[in-house]
């Protein structure tokens, strides 16, 4: 074993159920139905050694994601201020991957890796800045080189992260200032462990499936996708919202230029969707949608999964 990787939450932006949503998952969700179960907003956390963690972003609902995972907590042996968590790495600047940030206030040290413009993004807004940098330092996140991460006082991680860019926009609250087409707002990660066995590659957010995506993950071990969308024109149909999966930046599940048909011909060995959107069929275990995509080969990620590695 190299890595072990838990899904902390698996819905987009939101959760299910979504605080203002009537939709059929969140509507079962709330009654405990088993086959819609509750998912908090995208996040995973991964270890090389089962004590020390980094988060892969850091969503909304990371306060009750951490209580949720025994691994999370602190180990009282430590003294009276302790955290397992050592960096946290962000795929970007949406509210879904920042806003946990807010949660790891406290003077607790750990180290938060991203790219230039993520970092750029959270400097500029001062409410970041109840993490003091003296004690969360801000690391800069390179694109397509692979680094070994460490914590906040050099503690090796034992993972090494490549980030890389994948189609995608700024961030929805930064839309209106941002300059839309910089590479550095959407990344995919591949993560493994600095002693070797297999990686695995984590992309919640892309707006395209393009071929140098493809040849990147051929072979891949293990892949999180962006499964915002079963349908591109979902929101709309489902008078949930005006915009269009494409609009978004997100590729739907389905349709000629979405996610089963643009990986079929590649070889991945686990695919696993994550990051769905309240309005998306396949978050219903009994759906046609669920049973479409598990026919082709795909998982949908869950609130508590354990994937080793
Ligand atoms: C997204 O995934 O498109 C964003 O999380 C949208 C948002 O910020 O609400
Ligand atoms: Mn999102």
């Amino acid at each position: 074993m190299s890595l072990v990787i838990r899904v902390l939450g698996s819905g987009a932006g939101g959760g299910i159920p979504q605080w203002n949503s009537t939709g059929a998952a969140c509507a079962r969700a709330r009654k405990g139905d088993s086959a819609s179960p509750r998912r908090g907003q995208t996040c995973l956390c991964v270890s090389a050694d089962g004590h020390h963690w980094l988060l892969l972003d850091a969503s909304p609902d990371l306060r009750a994601q951490i209580e949720q995972c025994v691994d999370l907590w602190p180990d009282p042996t430590h003294g009276p201020r302790h955290s397992p968590i050592l960096g946290v790495v962000l795929t970007g600047a949406d509210v879904d991957r920042i806003a946990g940030l807010l949660s790891l206030r406290e003077s607790q040290p750990f180290a938060l890796y991203a790219t230039r413009t993520v970092l750029a993004a959270l400097d500029e807004n001062p409410i970041f800045d109840v993490l003091a940098y003296s004690s969360v330092p801000r690391r800069h996140l390179p694109l397509h080189r692979e680094l070994e991460l460490f914590g906040p006082n050099g503690e090796p991680s034992g993972i090494l992260v490549e980030a890389y860019a994948v189609p995608g926009k700024a961030p929805l609250w930064l839309e209106s200032r941002a300059e839309s087409g910089d590479p550095e707002y959407t990344v995919g990660l591949r993560v493994r462990a600095t002693r070797g066995g297999a990686s695995f590659d984590y992309i919640p957010g892309c707006a395209e499936i393009t071929d140098a995506l493809r040849d990147r993950l051929r072979g891949s071990a293990l892949l999180f996708f962006d499964g915002t969308l079963y349908r591109d024109d979902e929101m709309i149909t489902s008078a949930a919202g005006p915009k269009t999966g494409r609009r978004m930046g997100h590729v739907s599940m389905s349709g000629p230029d979405g996610a089963m048909d643009g990986f079929a011909d590649v070889d991945i060995n686990r695919k696993i969707f994550i990051h769905l959107n309240n309005t998306n069929p396949a978050l219903l275990a009994d759906s046609p949608e669920r049973r479409i995509i598990e026919n082709c080969g795909w998982e949908v990620a869950w609130d508590g999964m354990e994937v080793r590695l």
